[in-house]
Order: C-alpha cells, then structure tokens, then sequence
C-alpha cells in the first residue's frame, strides 16, 4: 500500500498522482492489479479469462446489434403476431448486419432467440405461438459478431396489461439495477445476487435458483456464474476486464419450475407470471460499463 508522510492513503483522499481524482478511482486499483497479475490469477484459479480493451470493443459492437434486435422486437411484438414471426425478424436481422445468432443450434436449441411468455421463465422457443393483448413476453437476444458474443434480454407489454403483469415487470427491471450497483472491482460475486435478493423478496416476489448470469465475451457461455441470490462477500473477487452478465428471473409466486417436454422451456411450478431482464458488463478500474446499456 502507497503511504504518504507515514500515513496511509484513504479510499476517498485525493490521489497522490495529483490527477485531482479521489484515489479509489484512480490509482489504488492500478496499484492493486499491478502488483498481482490477475489475468493470469484468474485464468489458472477460476478458468476465467479477463478481456483486454481490444476484446471489450468487439463485444460493445456485438452488443450494439443486440440492442438492435431488440428495439426492433419492441417495434415489432403486438397482439397477434407468433414468437416464430419475431424469430424470424430477429434472425434475419443479425444475419443482415453480419453476425449468427447464438442460441441456433446451442446445445441443440433449435431457434434464434429464446421467447419465453407470461408464466414461462426463459428458454421459450419460438413457434405458432400468437401473442394476445396483456400478455408479457421476454426475447432473449445473443449474437456472435466476429468471433465475440454479447447478451442481453427485455420483458415487453404486449398492448394493455394489468397490475400483475406490471409489478413484475417492473420488479425484475429493479432488480437487474440492484445487481449492477454492486458491480465494481474489490466486491465480490456474493454481492450482486445478495443485492437482488434482497430487492426482489423484499417486493414480496421470488428468485430463480436454477438458472444464473454467467461469463460471456468469447464464448456465450463461460465462468464464472453468476447466481442472482446469495450472500454479501462470497464468491470470486470482481476484477477490471471481466466481462459477464446479470439477467435475474423473478416470479411473482414461488420460485419453483419445471421443464417442458420440449427439454426447454422453463416454466413457474405455480403458472404465476415471470420477468426478465438480461445486460451484459464489463468491470472497469473504478466500476463497469454495460456493453448492452439501455434504461432499466
Ligand atoms: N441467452 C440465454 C442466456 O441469457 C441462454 C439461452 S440458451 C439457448 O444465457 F440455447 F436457449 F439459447
Ligand atoms: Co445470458
Ligand atoms: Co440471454
């Protein structure tokens, strides 16, 4: 630790560099990160592969296309139109702009994006489905643009809904945001799921278990999870150059689920309704950046 006339620097005193910032966001976590070599810490320990500027580019790009897909879904998703007809749009529009849509033929996934409505939690896979007015309808949209994937997911009305449909729309929004107030190097994984739970139970709603955020950047999935419950100060450490997402499902009942037949789409065990919503981030020096942002 850099000390200053014997006394040591605090968390909120101006840096010893003379930039005029506040140390913590300046040079205490450049002090930290170059005295250990985390990319190399977390590669070995964790299987984790932290992201250099030029990787966070190409997955802010990709993401840029994922927000494109989904403002276009926003315009496109009414009464009456099917999940496949969102589909279609959805895929021919990455296709246009150069990139795959991840979820085709993931692990067997037979569409382009994952449509999980009203009691339906997420992995929903497009079909004849029509949607009605008061319906809510996730779109879970990842794309890969030159070899780098971006993630992201919205909860949407479909015309007039109700009072239900509204609180958890709006709770599982909020509680997305809780999470990303925790995101910031010296806090810990624990953190964000600790930070949703506490929002979401406290609206009387619960958290998915079985499903988590996860790494993402150079494959659509990598470590770490990242569990939307959890305690305060577990888990790994978050450092600069990490990329991953936080994309909590919250029910308005319980929090159980089942699978479908179709080995996919996941559904409330009480066919109470559940929201979304996904964002995929990077941890910077003094917090993070979404590379997916849009207003919550
Ligand atoms: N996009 C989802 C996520 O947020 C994963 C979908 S997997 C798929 O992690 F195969 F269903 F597409
Ligand atoms: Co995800
Ligand atoms: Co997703």
């Amino acid at each position: 630790m850099l000390r200053n006339k014997g006394k040591k620097i605090g968390r909120n005193d101006p840096c010893p560099c003379g930039s005029g910032k506040k140390y913590k966001k300046c040079c205490m976590n450049k002090e930290a990160s170059g005295a250990i070599d985390y990319k190399k810490l977390y590669a070995d320990k964790y299987n984790i592969r932290l992201k250099s500027q030029k990787d966070v580019e190409q997955i802010r790009t990709c993401g840029e296309l994922v927000l494109g897909t989904l403002d276009l879904m926003e315009s496109a998703i009414r009464p009456g139109i099917t999940t496949d007809e969102l589909n279609t749009l959805a895929h021919d529009y990455a296709v246009k702009h150069g990139a795959t849509p991840a979820p085709l033929n993931y692990h067997g996934f037979p569409k382009s994006i994952c449509t999980s409505v009203n009691e339906v939690i997420c992995h929903g896979i497009p079909g004849d489905l029509k949607l009605k007015n008061g319906d809510i309808i996730n779109v879970d949209v990842t794309h890969n643009l030159n070899g780098y994937y971006a993630d992201a997911n919205k909860t949407y009305f479909v015309g007039e809904c109700g009072p239900e449909a509204k609180k958890i729309v709006s709770v599982a929004a909020q509680s997305l945001k809780a999470g990303m107030a925790m995101l910031k190097p010296g806090n810990h994984i624990g953190d964000i799921g600790w930070a949703i739970q506490q929002y979401a139970e406290g609206e009387n709603c619960s958290v998915v278990r079985e499903f988590v955020g996860h790494g993402v950047g150079f494959e659509f999935h990598e470590p770490p999870q990242v569990p939307h419950y959890g305690k305060k100060n577990t888990g790994i450490m978050l450092v600069p150059g990490m990329v991953l997402t936080i994309e909590p499902m919250i029910n308005l009942g319980k929090p159980d689920l089942f699978v479908a037949d179709d080995n996919w789409t996941a559904i409330t065990a009480d066919r109470k309704l559940s929201a979304q919503f996904e964002q995929s981030f990077v941890i910077t020096e003094d917090g993070y950046e979404s590379l997916t942002p849009f207003e919550l």
